[in-house]
């Protein structure tokens, strides 16, 4: 048996170069772990099941776990299958990250299981395979993403910070914002030339922006309406998190406290090289 953490991840910015000719975006993100948090259980077993604590979400071949033990097999011609007992806590439909982080924390806990039959480099590779945030999960939490967001450079950690993530219970769904987007194609100038000083300026300078903002906003106008509520309540930045519907906030503003929009308190959170993401005594 093995009990493993499954962070969320927030955007620092993410920007959208164009659409290309296989329908995905191009993009240029900053991403970051997070200690919101599921945690997942893993026993061998002669079939694959999932028991999950969110009831609204699928425990079928859709789950994204399913698909990561499927790959697993795929890529390693082991015949491995998991018990999953997937506890909840990150919200789906949020921009967090929160099924492709199970998905990545899956494929590290099954070639633990398995005795380390692939690099961790290799989970990764195969990783993209089934989702473009999945990848990401395999850096040490703070990382460069380009691509449809599959090329993932890993840069040292930022110094912890602590935000609110704000949530309305309504979600997002992912197709429809890039849809709504209405992006023109992918130049291939930008896509060799802007990207490094996108990271270069936010190093410079910490700019936190999401060019997905407006057509989810497009989408459901409320989001905009609860940005300015939550920058009017103090917040010296508020963003939307990948394609939404969370936002994350830094500053001293307060998250409503109304029963339509719920909030999490939350620190970045890097893992270790040779360890998957862990709670240490400071955290
Ligand atoms: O890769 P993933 O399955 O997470 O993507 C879900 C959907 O989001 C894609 O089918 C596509 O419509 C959209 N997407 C995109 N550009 C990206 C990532 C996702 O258009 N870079």
């Amino acid at each position: 048996m093995l009990k493993l953490i499954s962070p969320a991840k927030i955007n620092l910015f993410l920007k959208v170069l164009g659409k290309r000719s296989d329908g995905y975006h191009e993009l240029s993100s900053l991403f970051q772990t997070i200690d919101l948090v599921d945690i997942l259980t893993f026993e061998t077993a002669h079939e694959d099941s999932v028991i999950c604590t969110d009831s609204s979400i699928p425990t079928d071949e859709t789950n994204l776990v399913l698909k990561a033990t499927q790959l697993f097999r795929r890529k390693t011609g082991l015949k491995l299958f998991l018990k999953i007992y997937l506890e909840k806590k990150i919200p789906v439909q949020a921009g967090l990250g929160g099924g492709s982080g199970n998905a990545a924390t899956t494929l590290w806990a099954m070639n633990q299981l398995a005795g380390k039959p692939a690099q961790t480099q290799q989970l990764q590779n195969w990783s993209s395979e089934i989702g473009s945030d999945i990848p990401f999960f395999f850096s040490q939490g703070t990382a460069y993403c380009r691509g449809r967001g599959e090329i993932v450079n890993s840069i040292p950690s930022f110094p912890s910070r602590s935000c609110w993530i704000v949530k309305p219970l309504t979600g997002l769904s992912t197709p429809e914002v890039y849809k709504t987007l209405n992006k023109g194609p992918l130049l291939e100038q930008a896509e060799n030339s802007q990207t490094q000083t996108d990271l270069d300026l936010f190093l410079k300078k910490p700019y936190y922006y999401n060019e997905l903002e407006n057509s989810a906003f497009e989408i459901n106008p409320q989001l905009k309406a609860l940005k300015l509520e939550l920058q009017e309540s103090g917040f010296d930045t508020v963003v939307m998190t990948g394609s939404g519907s969370s936002f994350y906030c830094f500053g001293d503003g307060m998250p409503p406290a109304r029963s339509d929009v719920i909030h999490y308190p939350a620190v970045f959170f890097n893992r270790t090289p040779s360890r998957w993401y862990e709670f240490t005594e400071t955290v």
